[in-house]
């Protein structure tokens, strides 16, 4: 399981929204969708006000899904607990640049154990603060709420740091998208650059997963609104 080279649009489904009760179904619903990744949303109660799941969640969910696994770490000292996470099954880490001591010693430290990584900005933080780091990495994450729960609304500013990011980048290293993500705020981020759209409530508050997800790959196939580079 590794994280689909950069080329292609994909969906993340966060499971943050779905049934914690029934997680292995709800990974086969989307899996069924023919989603790749599963936006797994780690949070401690101390860098985020919320907390969620850890590497015992994972490490069971290991045995029901093929899916790269996605693991978003909203939690302080990322460094002291992210090898955990690999060995409990998670593909690729996404940490907080607020919240790392030594970003560079990090990513290097997660791709020597076999993972990818991705740095991640709140919508605070302004891109020149990961300019030399995201290179270095195989996603860029560009929250689009403030971290800590589902269903917030789509921040349009934080949004459009992906253009900027993509310029960064270039075209070989994902940028993903986290919060507000829906049929209507798709299109947008996908005019900006953004390759890799995490959405949570836009699937999990439907009864239908797969016609949810099928409703947002329609969005982005139609002619954008925006076009790349509006400012
Ligand atoms: C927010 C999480 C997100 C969240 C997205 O702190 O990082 O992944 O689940 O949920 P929606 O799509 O509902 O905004
Ligand atoms: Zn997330």
């Amino acid at each position: 399981m590794k994280l689909p080279k950069a080329g292609t649009i994909e969906i993340a489904p966060s499971i943050l929204d779905a049934d914690f009760a029934r997680l292995a179904d709800e990974m086969a619903a989307i899996e069924s969708a023919g989603v790749k990744i599963v936006h797994l949303d780690v949070m401690d109660g101390h860098f985020v006000p919320n907390i969620t799941i850890g590497p015992p969640v994972i490490a069971k969910l290991r045995k029901y899904s093929n899916l790269v696994f996605d693991s978003h770490l909203m939690i302080s000292e990322p460094a002291k607990y992210a090898e955990r996470f690999i060995e409990a099954g998670a593909n690729h880490i996404t940490f907080h640049v607020e919240a790392a001591g030594q970003p560079q010693r990090l990513i290097d430290r997660l791709h020597e154990l076999g993972a990818t990584v991705g740095i991640c900005v709140n919508p605070e933080t302004p891109v020149e603060r990961i300019e030399g780091l995201a290179p270095l990495c195989d996603m860029v994450l560009v929250m689009t709420v403030h971290p800590g729960f589902g269903g917030q609304k789509f921040m349009l500013e934080a949004a459009k740091k992906v253009i900027k990011v993509r310029e960064i980048v270039g075209p070989e290293i994902r940028i993903e998208v986290d919060g507000g993500i829906d049929p209507q705020t798709s299109p947008i981020v996908v005019s900006y650059g953004a390759d890799t759209l995490v959405a949570g409530n836009a699937i999990f508050s439907k009864s239908d997963r797969v016609a949810a997800i099928n409703a947002i790959r329609a969005s982005y196939k139609k002619e954008p609104h925006v076009k790349r580079g509006a400012k």
